[in-house]
């Protein structure tokens, strides 16, 4: 009985719908008040209606969009600051010159640590390729190094011929002989599409911590960051882009080290 009593209306509906479109084209007077009487109709028919179809309520949802991946969740907490970072951005190319003076006899011309004199070192000087090293230390600690130097080794320490800013900068220096053009691209534009939305343009912030903060950088490792990409951060569960490639992953990494040490 319901079944052709709603058959009937949906046919009564349909040539209203009909009729009003024609004058709507025409553009006949009366026809807002038709157009409020339709709308009261489908609201009264579709209470109607509903009553029949209550037997299959999920076909009428309408199901949500679904995101490629969950966003991060938001739960900003305390975070641990460097022991040394520095005051202002150093500078590589400053830096360059205190190294060639200072650093290159050992570290070599290009930071691989293979001079002559190097050769005779036990321990030998860090190489500055060394991907391995570099990621597994923080910028405070290796300017800590360059600060005291390294106990029992041909590291001596600096603090007494170069100023704060003068370590920084040199050690800036050395950071860039890993360093490769391409990678550093790719990462900024990864950087823009994947970290900006939280970290702001440039690392300077906005849902989350501003990453151009040298206090937070310098406390870091490649390893530490590369993690927190990757679903090391207990307290950022989502914070995760594991489905990135490895090499992607670390672009991003040697990007971010940038709003630290500068580009140059
Ligand atoms: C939806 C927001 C969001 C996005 C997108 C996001 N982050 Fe984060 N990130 C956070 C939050 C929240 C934290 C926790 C610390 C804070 O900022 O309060 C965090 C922390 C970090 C930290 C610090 C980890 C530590 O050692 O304490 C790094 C580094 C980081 N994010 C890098 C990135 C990079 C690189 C990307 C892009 C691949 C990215 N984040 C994308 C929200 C986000
Ligand atoms: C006489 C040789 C010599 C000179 C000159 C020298 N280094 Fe070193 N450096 C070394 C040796 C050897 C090591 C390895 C120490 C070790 O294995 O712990 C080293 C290690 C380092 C490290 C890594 C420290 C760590 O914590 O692992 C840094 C950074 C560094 N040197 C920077 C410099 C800078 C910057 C200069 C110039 C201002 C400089 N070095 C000059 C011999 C030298």
């Amino acid at each position: 009985m319901r079944r052709t009593a709603s058959r009937n209306l949906a046919t009564v509906m349909l040539s209203e719908a009909k009729h009003l479109l024609c004058e709507y084209r025409q553009c006949r007077p009366f026809a807002s008040l038709r157009v409020t009487v339709f709308i009261a109709c489908v609201h009264a028919a579709w209470l109607f209606l509903t009553g029949c179809t209550a037997a299959t309520p999920g076909a009428l949802a309408t199901p949500y969009p679904t995101l490629s991946r969950p966003l991060p969740t938001l739960t900003p907490g305390p975070l641990h600051l460097a022991e040394f970072a520095p005051i202002e951005r150093p500078s590589a190319s400053r830096g360059m010159e205190r190294y060639t003076a200072l650093c290159e006899s050992c570290h070599g011309e290009t930071g691989r640590g293979d001079t002559a004199l190097a050769r005779t070192l036990s321990p030998r000087p860090a190489n500055f390729h060394d991907l391995e090293f570099l990621r597994r230390r923080t910028p405070s600690s290796l300017y800590h190094s360059i600060s005291k130097g390294v106990l029992g080794t041909g590291m001596l320490a600096y603090e007494g011929q170069l100023s704060e800013a003068q370590r920084w900068d040199v050690l800036a220096y050395l950071w860039t002989f890993h360093r490769q053009s391409d990678e550093l691209a790719a990462g900024q534009s990864l950087y823009a599409q994947h970290c900006a939305a939280c970290h702001g343009a440039n690392g300077a912030g906005g849902l989350a911590s501003p990453l151009a903060n040298p206090s937070l950088l310098a406390g870091r490792t490649g390893y530490g960051m590369f993690n927190a990409l990757s679903g090391g951060l207990p307290a950022t569960p989502n914070h995760e882009w594991s489905t990135m490639s490895e090499a992607d992953r670390w672009a991003i990494v040697e990007y971010v080290w940038t709003f630290m040490f500068g580009k140059e």
